[in-house]
């Protein structure tokens, strides 16, 4: 099992911040944004890890992580040159992937949920990873019939449940075809919602409901949300 940990695009939402440093350097706490979702991929054992970031501020992150032996693990790097999506940021793995399975994991989310026993028992296909929140619209939203998942909306106005699609993901090596048939949504992007409704079209789609804390801390609101966490959790 590979591990890719997508750190591109532009972070325009947290910007000034995002004028000095890359979103996933700014620190949640007492540490870089970065650290949390490396630590659900260490912590489920997964030690061939690669960095997808942009062109802006990259030498921050191999400055900073290097090669990965610090954090026992070994880290590749690639740079996605324009931010064209999820997606696309994704298809830049294809070769460090090989014919194996990969867990990918949105740079800017953090979760209190362990994905240990997902990457052990991961027989192939894809699976997400679901979570209810009061506010479904900022999401890729399940739509849900008898317990199955249907379909996905990308941030719909009216979202049809509040099960929103965390950026934790499991996919076989098959994700790369589907990538490379998808065209550019209304936004410009290569959207990772269009590639897990192509696997649930073909019947290879799980999903699970997370437990515990998650957020996208890709906003001013959600960030200083998740340093309340990370705060709590630390003086408990
Ligand atoms: O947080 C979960 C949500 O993430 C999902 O529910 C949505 O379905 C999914 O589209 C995504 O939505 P966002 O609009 O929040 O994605 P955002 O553009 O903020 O990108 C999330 C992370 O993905 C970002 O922290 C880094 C990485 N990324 C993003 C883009 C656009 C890249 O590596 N390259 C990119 O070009």
């Amino acid at each position: 099992m590979k591990g890719i940990i997508l750190a591109g695009g532009q972070g325009t939402r947290l910007r000034p911040l995002t004028d000095i440093t890359n979103k996933h350097l700014i620190a949640v706490y007492d540490k870089p944004m970065i650290l949390y979702p490396l630590e659900r991929l260490t912590s489920a054992g997964i030690k061939d890890i690669m960095i997808v970031s942009g062109r802006d501020h990259v030498g921050h992150f191999l400055e900073y992580m290097g090669s990965g032996h610090d954090f026992g693990v070994n880290f590749t790097y690639k740079v996605q040159d324009t931010a064209g999506g999820i997606a696309h940021a994704l298809l830049l793995a294809e070769d460090f992937v090989g014919s194996d399975n990969m867990s990918v994991i949105l740079c800017d989310n953090i979760f209190e949920q362990s994905f240990k026993k997902y990457v052990d028992n991961f027989k192939g296909g894809a699976r997400i990873f679901l979570k209810k929140v009061p506010d479904p619209q900022r999401f890729g939203v399940a739509v849900v019939k008898k317990g199955l998942v249907k379909k996905i909306i990308e941030k719909p106005k009216h979202p049809p449940t509040q099960l929103a699609v965390t950026g934790f993901y499991q996919y076989d090596s098959q994700v790369f075809g589907f990538i490379k048939k998808l065209k550019p949504s209304a936004r410009g992007e290569l959207e990772i919602t269009d590639v897990n409704n192509a696997y649930i079209k073909a019947g290879q789609m799980r999903a699970e409901v997370i437990k515990g804390f998650w957020s996208d801390a890709g906003t001013h609101d959600s960030l200083a949300r998740t340093i309340k966490w990370a705060m709590a959790r630390k003086t408990k």
